[in-house]
């Protein structure tokens, strides 16, 4: 990040949050399920498939956890009496990861059966190194207790993702894989782009070679190409994998891998912690950030 961007990041704090909700509102769904149901209708009516984030993740009490349990099993139930292609992804953290692990294992079961009897699916979301393993071994749990439709993310910056790879395969697993969102140390991570890219191509081809479903999670041009690429060269039909984007962004790719015939799901955020979610996208972006500013210097 460049000087400059770093200095707009550093300001966004001070921007008032009515007007980071409207530069961020093409990145949320909306402050309730009602904003995340239009939201999934009218992707769902454009051909994209969905995943739904109750944003939530930093609790401090197990009630919390609770509640954002049950607000899933709301999402949930709404999307099956509408019949919509939506799925949940959660993040464990949101769920009691940090507090009391045996808490947050019994109710993502309990989330995992009831997506099951809506014919769903739980994405467990990847967060910081300091919950990778943590968040594994609940994976590998739940699979353990029969669980079948719930799947992980692996991070391509992080140098143990293949590992965890060579470990989870013969669970068959279904991974997304993403480049990675937080910022984490060399010793742990890859920092150069070129080598984040590699990483995440090998993982990607490992996995499908294997027979894994996989959710190839990016906007990069580059990984989006030599993902149509594997498939082609895999010869795989469009049910075996799926393209996955953040709501609002790079809109022309997505529509141009539809037209081509590939499945992408499009991730759903809402909820009332929309700002620490917003502020997370904007600080990614400071392009959009510096234009917040500006907008905000000039009185708009
Ligand atoms: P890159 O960062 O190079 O972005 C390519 C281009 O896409 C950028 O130049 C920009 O134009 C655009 N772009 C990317 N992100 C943008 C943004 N937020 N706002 C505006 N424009 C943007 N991470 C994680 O650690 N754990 C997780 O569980 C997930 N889950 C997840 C789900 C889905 C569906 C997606 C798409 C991504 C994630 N991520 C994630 C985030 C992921 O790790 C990564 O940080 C972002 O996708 C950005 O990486 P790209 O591969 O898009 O490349």
């Amino acid at each position: 990040m460049s000087l400059l961007d770093q200095a707009i990041v550093g300001l966004l704090p001070l921007v008032p949050k009515p007007i980071v909700r409207r530069f961020s509102s093409r990145y949320i769904a909306g402050d309730d399920l009602t904003s995340a149901m239009r939201t999934i209708r009218r992707l769902n009516s454009g051909r994209l498939m969905a995943t739904v984030d109750v944003l939530g993740e930093f609790i401090s009490r197990l009630d919390e956890a609770n509640a954002t349990a049950a607000e899933y099993e709301r999402v949930l139930a709404a999307v099956q009496a509408e019949r919509l292609d939506a799925n949940i992804s959660i993040k464990l953290s949101g769920f009691g990861l940090l507090l009391d692990q045996d808490h947050c294992y019994r109710l993502v079961e309990e989330l995992c059966r009831a997506a099951a009897r809506r014919h769903s699916f739980v994405r467990i979301d990847m967060e910081d190194s300091s919950c990778t393993t943590d968040t594994l071994n609940i994976y590998r749990r739940l699979r353990a207790a029969g669980h079948d439709n719930v799947g992980v993310v692996l991070q391509a910056y992080l140098r143990r993702s293949m590992e965890d790879i060579e470990a989870l395969l013969p669970l068959n697993p279904s991974v997304r894989v993403c480049k990675g969102i937080y910022v984490e140390s060399e010793n742990l991570a890859f920092k150069d782009p070129d080598e984040i890219r590699a990483s995440y191509e090998r993982m990607v081809e490992r996995l499908l070679a294997a027979g894994c479903y996989v959710g190839m999670a990016t906007h990069d041009p580059a990984l989006v190409r030599s993902g149509e690429a594997l498939v082609r060269r895999l010869g795989l039909h469009p049910a075996a994998y799926e393209f996955q984007m953040l709501l609002g962004v790079a809109e022309d790719i997505r529509q141009r891998l539809i037209d081509a015939g590939h499945r992408l799901r499009v991730y759903v955020p809402y909820g009332a912690e929309w700002y620490a979610y917003s502020v997370r996208r904007l600080k990614e972006n400071p392009r959009i950030a510096g234009y917040v500013l500006r907008n905000l210097i000039a009185g708009r």
